[in-house]
């Protein structure tokens, strides 16, 4: 299939380009590079064997531009739709931002696709949209919950936003995926995560403190209710990930209508069990130091992963060993990112 991948210069957009080439599939990526690197594509293009990745720098808020790309490509059967902005603390300080971006892009695409008619779309939700999880593991079907974010709030809107297109529009085919943790990298060291600033989330925070560039790990609170105190998550491998989406284009072409899908592992990794798992795969000590709960943040969160693979056929297959194995292999083959 011939894809539009919004997005997809980023993390979880390089690695899901790998795998659409390997399935045979055809991505153009539009980016604005505002949280990404052009490299990245390069990158991507070597692991494939492609001469090159077909990229449009574009904002997708921008409909004239957004418009002269489908003109340009003639037709696309379907649009991954990975941008967007992902920071949770960022969103606290700029809500506007995160509203114009994300759900202001996002009407901007789907106004376009549909005029091009082309209406079939994956798009990137988060396991944010169930807030502090009814029932663990999660399942589909549990409620979503109150999210304490403009970042979570914009996924939680989207989805019902997508919901109501479907359901008006019958044409429609629409894949949202809750995506859990996703950490590791491309197993070759050529493509990662590429934090801008100070790491937010856990893995890459850890990357950075085994290469030296930060003296601890600060552990957010060990007075949860959890087995050693400290927050429990379902890490999932990027590249596990990446093929979730080539298995929710199968779903596309049997013409699913309306599916909500959980990507995640279903087993759950406290914060202090991802810094052993570290060390013993890596050997590197990760010196840590207590500090208190980050606001916002769940005890427990991890899935029930059987309805995709019961509809899709996908299964995450890597363990935390590997994901601690390859993101370590991306930070320290490339120490300052691209
Ligand atoms: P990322 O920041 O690496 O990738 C997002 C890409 O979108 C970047 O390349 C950025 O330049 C681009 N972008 C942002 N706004 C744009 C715009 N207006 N026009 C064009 N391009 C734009 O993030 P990621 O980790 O790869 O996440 C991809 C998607 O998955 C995001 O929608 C994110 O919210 C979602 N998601 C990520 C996680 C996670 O932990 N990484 C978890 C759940 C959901
Ligand atoms: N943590 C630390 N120290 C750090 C960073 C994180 O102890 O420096 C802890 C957190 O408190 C949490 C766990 O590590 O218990 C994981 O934290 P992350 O920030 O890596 O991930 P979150 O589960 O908080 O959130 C991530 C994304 C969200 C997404 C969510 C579910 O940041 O955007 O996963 O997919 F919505």
């Amino acid at each position: 299939m011939k894809i539009l991948v919004t997005g997809g210069a980023g993390f979880i957009g390089s690695h899901t380009l790998v795998e659409l080439f390997g399935a045979g599939h055809r991505p153009v990526v539009v980016d604005n590079l505002c949280n990404s690197s052009a490299k990245s594509l390069e990158r991507v293009a070597r692991i494939a064997g492609v001469p090159q990745v077909p990229f449009y720098r574009c904002d997708i808020r921008n409909r004239e531009a957004l418009e002269a790309v489908f003109a340009q490509e003639d037709h696309f059967d379907a649009c991954i739709h990975f941008a967007g902005l992902k920071a949770v603390g960022e969103s606290v300080e700029k809500p506007w931002e995160y509203y114009d971006n994300n759900i202001g892009g996002t009407l901007v695409l789907l106004d376009v696709m549909r005029q091009h008619g082309c209406k079939n779309i994956i798009f990137s939700s988060s396991a944010t949209v169930y807030g502090d999880p009814q029932q663990i593991p999660i399942t589909e079907s549990c409620p979503k919950g109150h999210c304490t974010n403009p970042y979570g709030q914009t996924k939680s809107m989207l989805e019902e936003i997508l919901t109501d297109m479907r359901r008006a529009d019958s044409q429609w085919n629409v894949v949202l995926l809750r995506y859990f943790n996703p950490i590791g990298a491309h197993p070759s060291g050529l493509i990662g995560e590429n934090p801008n600033d100070i790491p937010n989330n856990l893995m890459p925070y850890i990357t950075q403190v085994a290469i030296g560039k930060r003296p601890e790990l600060g552990v957010f609170g060990n007075d949860y209710p959890t087995p050693d105190g400290t927050g429990v998550r379902d890490y999932i491998h990027v590249v596990d990930l990446a093929r979730g989406h080539v298995a929710a284009l199968a779903a596309i072409e049997r013409q699913c209508g309306l599916a909500v899908y959980n990507l995640g592992t279903g087993r759950g990794y406290s914060v202090l069990e991802v810094v052993k798992a570290f060390e013993e795969t890596t050997g590197r000590k990760i010196p840590y130091s207590i500090k208190p709960r980050r606001a916002g943040d769940i005890a427990t969160c991890y899935s029930d992963p059987s309805k995709a693979a019961a509809e899709l056929g996908w299964r995450a297959e890597k363990g935390i060993e590997e994901m601690c194995r390859d993101s370590w292999r991306w930070q320290s083959q490339n120490p300052e990112g691209y």
